[in-house]
């Protein structure tokens, strides 16, 4: 073997970034491996966006085919996201006996069992470091340096976009539009960005994490997943004024007295003493908790050129190293298959702490009337405010309550919601201690 010979399909923001990093570091990799990777291919349908990368000797097209069509080409990188073109293409590498590396969380967590079955089939191997974090190495970091380990708990901020909205809200007061809007021009937002904002994005990695740590496959379709689209400025306040930050996290806990996965992705008030409450902007961290080594924080920028670059090509290096070492697939992902698919744990099974805002009339027996509602559901009243300087038609009224059941908390937000003294929908943000 005279050379690692690479195809990258998809030249946009991720992939800009893996060529600069590829042209920067050619001789340390050279030195590294005793062997040129060369980029011998790139297919972008926006062949405009190359002109300005350091493409080298690569032959670039607007056609993915000719990438895939070229013979000597053992690792095709896939960067042109969403789950139609880049599934087709993916399953086309495999099945021609090239590695892949991709970026696609999506593609993983929605059909990870018939990808990983089509490497396994064709004994090539599947990289995707850079779908679960950015530049953070989280995927090695469960696979490899924490594997002595039963990883119990995940706790995570996991999408750029989402934290850097929140962020900016919380500290500049700045309209959610307006830094969704830069947050797509920083190149952190999914080319849809409903995937950012709505949670669906978080949901992908942390089912790629649930899976990792559960030896099985966690259905992405079943987690339960919820945005920041709800979250209005007057929360964010009186999250401040309460000691509290809202954060987009991601949850996975693994209890041992059942078999069941709490893994879901909700707005969360952290205490602004937790160790995730000061991941700000566009970083992400991920809080395990192995039953080995305890905790461990992960902290790096979860999206973003450089960073995501950053994470592919580790994965270039390490396929390279691998197929040298004529081990090509080092780590079995056999798991990852529809006859092995863990049961998740239902919303409605969680207990937890919850920030309920009410909008109400201010009259006679309404805390009473709320707070009876609460009680029938056995849940304890931790605080309560109300301020004065509203319209008497609609006043806010906060609640945070000490650990309950989601099941008694919906029961009792559906019977409150019933009452004419509610004027608009209940607000509900669980608490994570
Ligand atoms: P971009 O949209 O910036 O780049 C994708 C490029 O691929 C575009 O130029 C696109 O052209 C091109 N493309 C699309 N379809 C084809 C095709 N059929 N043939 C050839 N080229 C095609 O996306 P990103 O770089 O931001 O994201 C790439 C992947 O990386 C996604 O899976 C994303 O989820 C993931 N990712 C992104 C991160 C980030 O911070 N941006 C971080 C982590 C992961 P056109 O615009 O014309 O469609
Ligand atoms: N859109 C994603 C984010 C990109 O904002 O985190 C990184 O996966």
């Amino acid at each position: 073997m005279e050379e690692i010979s690479i195809g990258l399909v998809g030249a946009g923001t991720v992939g800009g970034g893996v060529v600069k990093i590829l042209h920067k570091r050619k001789d340390f990799f050279r030195k590294k491996l005793k062997l040129p990777i060369k980029l011998a291919r790139i297919a972008d349908k926006q062949l405009s966006l190359l002109q300005d990368l350091p493409t080298d000797d690569a032959i670039c097209s607007a056609d993915a085919q000719d990438v895939l069509q070229d013979e000597s080409i053992n690792v095709v990188i896939e960067l042109v996201g969403g789950t139609t073109f880049a599934r087709k293409l993916v399953i086309e590498a495999l099945e021609r006996k090239k590695h892949v590396i991709t970026a696609n969380k999506a593609l993983i967590a929605e059909y990870g069992p018939e990808i990983f079955e089509c490497a396994e089939k064709n004994n090539v191997s599947l990289y995707f470091e850079a779908a679960v974090g950015g530049g953070m190495p989280v995927i090695k970091s469960i696979r490899e340096g924490l594997v002595g380990n039963d990883i119990f708990s995940i706790k995570t901020i996991i999408n750029g976009t989402c934290n850097y909205i929140l962020t900016r809200m919380t500290t500049e007061g700045l309209p959610f539009d307006t830094v969704l809007k830069q947050a797509q021009q920083n190149g952190y937002a999914e080319a849809d960005p409903a995937l950012d904002i709505g949670g669906g994005d978080s949901g992908h990695k942390i089912a790629i994490m649930a899976s990792l740590i559960s030896g099985g496959y966690v259905p992405f379709n079943q987690i339960n997943i919820e945005g920041i689209t709800s979250i209005s400025k007057e929360d964010i306040e009186f999250a401040c004024e309460l000691g509290y930050t809202i954060k987009l996290l991601g949850i996975i806990n693994k209890n041992s007295e059942d078999n069941e996965l709490d893994v879901r992705v909700n707005p969360a008030m952290l205490h602004t003493d937790h160790i995730l409450a000061s991941v700000s902007d566009v970083y992400n961290a991920v809080l395990l908790q192995g039953d080995a080594v305890g905790q461990i924080l992960l902290y790096g920028k979860g999206a973003g050129q450089m960073p995501t670059a950053s994470a592919v090509i580790s994965d270039v290096l390490d396929v390279s190293r691998n197929i040298i070492g004529g081990n090509e697939i080092r780590i079995p992902t056999d798991h990852y298959s529809s006859s092995n698919m863990i049961d998740l744990k239902s919303i409605n099974e969680i207990t937890s702490r919850y920030y309920l805002r009410f909008t109400v009339k201010d009259k006679p027996y309404v805390l009473a009337s709320i707070s009876s509602v609460l009680g029938k559901q056995n849940i304890s009243i931790a605080s309560v405010i109300q301020k004065e300087g509203y319209s008497d038609n609609s006043v806010p009224v906060i609640i945070l309550t000490h650990q309950a059941s989601e099941k008694g908390i919906r029961a009792a937000l559906s019977e409150i919601e019933k009452t004419d003294f509610i004027k608009a929908k209940t607000q509900m943000i669980r608490i994570e201690d």
